[in-house]
């Protein structure tokens, strides 16, 4: 809903509400527009405009905005913030003009009004099919140039959110220069608020970090040339109150993927501004006259009820208007990917062996990872020639394709496609194709360069070749990646002039490329890696519905992982491996149950070599496959809560609850086992709580190996630690752990709990003893009980 109050004067004010949250802003007498409210919602009333505050007298040593007046923009809550008259807070846009000068200043000129969603040209955005929405546009004029700043606002009502960019139009006769354009200038009266960054790095991504909002900047940003592990391109403020269920909490995410800022900046008055936009550093865009310039789109989503309600918004945003509607909720496959099964080393009989096992324990795609073109036995050659290596596949990708569609499996590939090895025919070819500088040696990652993805011969190029890989194979995933960050940033397509802005112009291109593709090639699902979550963001998101989450495939880390992920992005886009022992990445050995319990709340997939395992081990995956099948709906698209605002050394609880309340499943994580550990209680939280419930742990299997020497004490005979009995009884014979299960009122298990068993103390075990140990884990599923 948007309201417009006194629409033809020069003062308008404008309530753009959603179901919970209204964005209040009005136009001062010197045309300044600014922001009355930002938060929960509150009715349209008369008496909106006295919201307006300000200090009524020329504060302390400040530059007066207009002679005659006690303003100054420094204490204004501006919409878009300039530079050059007295606002000295970070600008929202920086400009320059031909003569070299450097002051703008937008003032109100006009409004519109548009029905349905606007979006910025060539990126990403929040999409409006299946949206009743509509768009307010705010037109800004430079005072004494001819050029607009177009700020767009569209409330997206059942996710909490309001869709923000700009854009600025040259109506001038010269050439400006754009050093800095932010999407979002997010000004608050007070300082009152934490923030919350999800940061990291290779095979950490996005750890949740939280701390009080201090005087002066911070900025999270990359400088990577896609939006990196390092920051997510989001921040959260929330009052310092907010725990998981209570506070209120905003958070800024930009649907981009190049290099990004974000800013907090708390002024001298304990005011707080927000940015977040295409990063300031390494940017300049040069608008000829007559031409406009978009920002990307970033979506500000508010919630009063702490960091669930946060997510849940972001979580719907992304389920019904982010992702591809061709994707939206649909359920989707259990993979086998033979990365870590093989690495490099194999060739078609091994592929269809792996294939042949994952069929038989219940898994629906398989997908072949890196080393299957042509020569790619090692990471420094071949990216760039997207043919089958003839050796490895000697009957094509054709060959291997319907040799796995036989089986009954889908067929999946991945790609590198913005990259080139050296040692490659198209980098022999096109040496200007890869950015790097023409007077020194390139720096590489991986052994590779990255191509530029300016010039559009190069997109044609790859288009053509990936439309060969995807018809030969007839593939119906592809996991797409993208291994490097920038160096020698530089362009042998671009003129001079326009290399600063190549890391844009290389995000534009890939999402030409990428809008391509994903129309010609509907039925493909696409998933996005790099290097694991290295480009995690909304932008991907809009193309590709899910995301390889993290190259840490280690259930204990993968925690941590997912648990701060989750606080912008939903189960349905987190790719999740059950991997092999010990943990590739930190060679820690977790039970195979507890892989599967945290893969379990993101998209299933296996990544071990499923031929070398113990018949215990296949016994238990097939088991953990039919079971998330079952439960499938809800772990991908439920309605996520995590039980605890931060992980701490407690065990870790989160769970998922389907739309109709009638089911629920509860993920819980313990990392280490602490000696007499205290009785344990959960809070279920999202269900009916009228109904009755049927609660029941899922029934999992402990190998018998684990026990060690500690079984004699329980058998007729001695059993050798690692001995072949041992093995032989590990492997015919799957011990089930404690089962709990018993019926309870909703109410009751929302306000008192599920009263766990108590774990193992020390002395002996029993069956309502619940043996979790170091990096155990349970499911609980709850049902409505309709028969009562
Ligand atoms: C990246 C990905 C991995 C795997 C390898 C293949 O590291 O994140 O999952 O695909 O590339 O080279």
């Amino acid at each position: 809903m948007i309201y417009i109050d006194r629409p033809d004067s020069k003062q308008p004010l404008f309530h753009v509400q959603t179901q919970n949250v209204s964005y209040i802003m009005t136009v001062l007498p010197n045309g300044k527009l600014v922001n009355l409210h930002y938060g929960k919602k509150v009715s349209h009333t008369p008496y909106l405009g006295d919201l307006f505050q300000n200090y009524d007298m020329q504060v302390g040593s400040s530059t007066l905005y207009e002679q005659g007046s006690n303003l100054t923009l420094d204490t204004l809550l501006l919409e878009s913030s300039c530079f050059g008259k007295g606002d000295y807070r970070v600008p929202s846009i920086y400009l320059s003009w031909e003569d070299g000068a450097r002051t703008s200043d937008f003032v109100y000129e006009s409004f519109l009004l548009h029905e349905g969603k606007v979006s910025p040209k060539g990126l990403p955005s929040v999409r409006d099919e299946n949206l009743q929405c509509d768009t307010l546009e705010i037109i800004l004029k430079e005072r004494v140039k001819s050029v607009t700043l177009h700020l767009f606002y569209t409330p997206i009502d059942d996710a909490g959110t309001i869709c923000r960019f700009s854009r600025l139009i040259n109506h001038s006769e010269e050439v400006i220069q754009i050093h800095n354009m932010q999407s979002i200038n997010m000004d608050f009266s007070h300082s009152d608020f934490e923030q919350i960054s999800l940061d990291g790095m290779w095979i950490r991504e996005r750890q949740m970090h939280r701390q009080a909002v201090r005087k002066g900047i911070y900025t999270i940003d990359s400088k990577k040339g896609v939006s990196g592990a390092n920051h997510n391109p989001m921040i959260a403020l929330v009052s310092p109150e907010t725990d998981a269920t209570r506070g209120d909490a905003y958070g800024f995410a930009l649907m981009y993927s190049g290099n990004f800022c974000g800013k907090v900046e708390v002024s001298p008055y304990e005011m707080t501004r927000v940015q977040l936009g295409i990063s300031d550093f390494e940017f300049k865009w040069n608008l000829s006259p007559g031409e406009a310039f978009d920002t990307p789109e970033a979506v500000c989503v508010f919630a009063s009820n702490g960091l669930n309600g946060l997510s849940q918004n972001f979580h719907q945003l992304i389920n019904a208007h982010v992702v591809s509607p061709h994707w939206q909720y649909k359920e989707r496959p259990i993979l086998i990917n033979n990365w870590e099964a093989t690495y490099f080393d194999f060739d078609q009989k091994k592929l269809v062996a792996l294939a042949k096992e994952a069929k038989h324990m219940g898994m629906e795609l398989f997908v072949l990872d890196d080393g299957w073109f042509k020569g790619r036995n090692d990471d420094t050659t071949s990216l760039g020639d997207w043919t089958e290596d003839a050796k490895k596949l000697p009957n094509g990708l054709k060959g291997l394709s319907k040799k796995i569609k036989a089986m009954g499996l889908d067929f999946g590939i991945w790609v590198e496609p913005e990259m080139v090895s050296e040692n490659s025919e198209l980098y022999k070819e096109h040496p200007d194709w890869a950015i790097k500088l023409n007077d020194r040696k390139p720096s590489y990652g991986r052994n590779q360069l990255i191509l530029d993805f300016t010039n559009p011969d190069v997109i044609e190029n790859i288009y053509e070749q990936l439309n060969y890989v995807f018809k030969q194979g007839n593939v119906d995933y592809v996991k797409w990646d993208m291994n490097r960050n920038f160096t020698d940033v530089y362009s042998n397509y671009l003129p001079k002039e326009d290399q600063m802005s190549l890391n844009h112009r290389y995000t534009l291109g890939l999402y030409a490329l990428l809008e391509r593709l994903c129309n010609a090639f509907p039925n493909i699902l696409f998933e996005s890696c790099s290097s694991g979550g290295n480009r995690y963001d909304l932008g991907m998101l809009y193309y590709m519905p899910q995301t390889w989450t993290s190259d840490n495939t280690d259930a204990v880390e993968r925690i941590d992982i997912q648990f701060g992920t989750s606080l912008v992005f939903p189960p349905s886009t987190m790719g999740a491996h059950v991997s092999g022992r010990p943990s590739h990445q930190v060679l820690r050995t977790t039970p195979i149950e507890t892989r599967f319990n945290v893969a379990a709340f993101g998209l299933l997939g296996y990544e071990l070599d499923l031929t070398k395992l113990s018949s215990f081990d296949k016994k238990v995956i097939a088991k953990q496959v039919s079971f998330y099948k079952k439960h499938r709906k809800i772990l991908q698209f439920g309605t996520f809560y995590r039980h605890t605002a931060e992980i701490t050394e407690k065990p870790t609880v989160w769970s998922v609850v389907d739309e109709t309340k009638n089911q629920f499943v509860i993920g819980y994580y313990q990392k280490l086992h602490r000696p007499c550990p205290p009785l344990e209680t959960i809070k279920v939280m999202g269900i009916d709580e009228d109904a009755v419930y049927e609660v029941q742990s899922r029934t999992q299997y402990h190998n018998i190996a684990g026990f060690g020497e500690l079984i004699n004490p329980f058998l007729p005979i001695n059993l050798k630690d690692g001995g072949i009995l041992q093995s032989i009884i590990n492997n015919r014979y799957l011990y089930a752990l404690e089962k709990q299960s018993f019926l309870q009122q909703g109410d009751t298990l929302a306000n008192v709990g599920l009263k766990l068993y108590a774990q193992f103390a020390g002395t002996g075990i029993s069956d309502k003893t619940r043996n979790v140990g170091d990096f155990g884990s349970r499911l609980y599923v709850g049902s409505r009980r309709i028969d009562l």
